[in-house]
């Protein structure tokens, strides 16, 4: 027997599977299909500030960056349609009919929005909070210590108001992503998930326009988020989560391995159908069979940077030819 639960954020998750802020999850009949294919937990599509300042009318007011508009606008025509009226419907709804952890999720860019909202998530019965902060490091006036201080504060703020955990998902866009890690873990967060896969530009060179880049990932873009979970796991005093690039089985036991607590799907579910957290979770059991592993404490870490003899491993940058054989 294998046991697959495991803790994250404090939460009790009967796996450590759980579907990514995405489209799959902004209804109720996605969140039954996801609970029914097998998921350990769901963090629901991000309401995002750009939706909120639209219901305030109040677009013009506190825009912290140059582009900012047209971030609106973009929102708006990807038809991210939910209000943050009939979001919080969603998130009472949901924790009515399922019974696995229902995390609401906030892209947030700003300090301002969240923080009586957020008070309202945790009253609509969210079992925890995931803070998408993506500040777009675009204006060459504001350093890079200035978009930190913003996504420290927005986590403090929101953080003072509710008592459900809460996580936060960054971009890889960090000088220092482990400082920055580590000072949100101090400042109260219960997890990380590392990384968001932002919405890519793209160039049509026949209408010579901007296009959107292909919005799903690859099984080879786990490699970044890979190697930061391995360096931050036993570090960083909170939960660490996976996001980007784990298509399979493989991907996720490698995620474990490293050290994330908890692993988030989402182009694989798109590609391959909500039935591929079925498959995944088959995998991981297989694979834990074969090699005698009984519970995911046993293996969760184990190729961490912590745990290995030879640490400068996982700080190596550059190919150099006796390593890997080509240059
Ligand atoms: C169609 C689509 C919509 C997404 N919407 C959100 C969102 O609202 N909030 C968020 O934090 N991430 C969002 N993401 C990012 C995913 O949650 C995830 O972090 C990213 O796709 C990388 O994981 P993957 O390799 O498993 O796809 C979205 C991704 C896709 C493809």
């Amino acid at each position: 027997m294998v046991a697959l639960s495991t803790t994250y954020m404090g939460l009790s998750l009967r796996n450590p599977l759980i579907v990514a802020s995405c489209s799959l999850v902004n209804n109720l009949p996605g969140i039954r299909r996801c609970v029914d294919a097998g998921a350990g937990a769901v963090v629901l599509k991000s309401l995002f500030e750009e939706q909120m300042q639209a219901e305030t009318k109040d677009l013009e007011q506190e825009i912290w960056l140059p582009g900012h508009p047209e971030a609106f606008e973009y929102v708006s025509k990807m038809g991210m349609a939910l209000g943050p009226r009939e979001y919080l419907k969603l998130v009472k709804e949901a924790k009515e009919a399922v019974s696995i952890p229902i995390i609401a999720s906030l892209n947030c860019i700003s300090p301002k929005w969240w923080v009586d909202y957020a008070k309202q998530i945790e009253a609509a019965g969210a079992d925890a909070l995931e803070l998408n902060i993506s500040v777009m490091p675009s204006d060459p006036k504001h350093n890079s210590a200035e978009i930190e201080r913003i996504t420290f504060r927005i986590l403090q703020e929101v953080k003072t108001r509710i008592d459900i955990p809460i996580a936060v998902k960054i971009g890889s866009h960090f000088a220092s992503v482990a400082r920055v890690a580590d000072e949100l873990c101090r400042r109260g967060a219960s997890a990380l998930v590392l990384f968001n896969r932002y919405y890519q530009l793209d160039i049509d060179i026949e209408k010579l326009e901007l296009a959107p880049g292909y919005k799903f990932s690859s099984p080879h873009e786990i490699y970044l988020p890979l190697r930061w979970i391995a360096l931050l796991a036993g570090r960083v005093g909170c939960d660490l989560a996976v996001s980007t690039g784990v298509h399979d089985g493989a991907g996720a036991i490698k995620g474990l391995l490293a050290g994330a607590t908890a692993i988030q799907l989402c182009s694989t579910l798109y590609l391959n159908g909500i039935e591929q957290i079925g498959r995944i979770l088959e995998e991981i059991e297989s694979w834990m069979k074969k090699h005698g592993i009984e519970s995911l404490d046993q293996i969760r870490g184990k190729l961490s940077q912590m745990e290995s003899p030879n640490p400068e491993l996982y700080e190596r940058l550059q190919y150099i030819k006796i390593l890997v054989g080509i240059e």
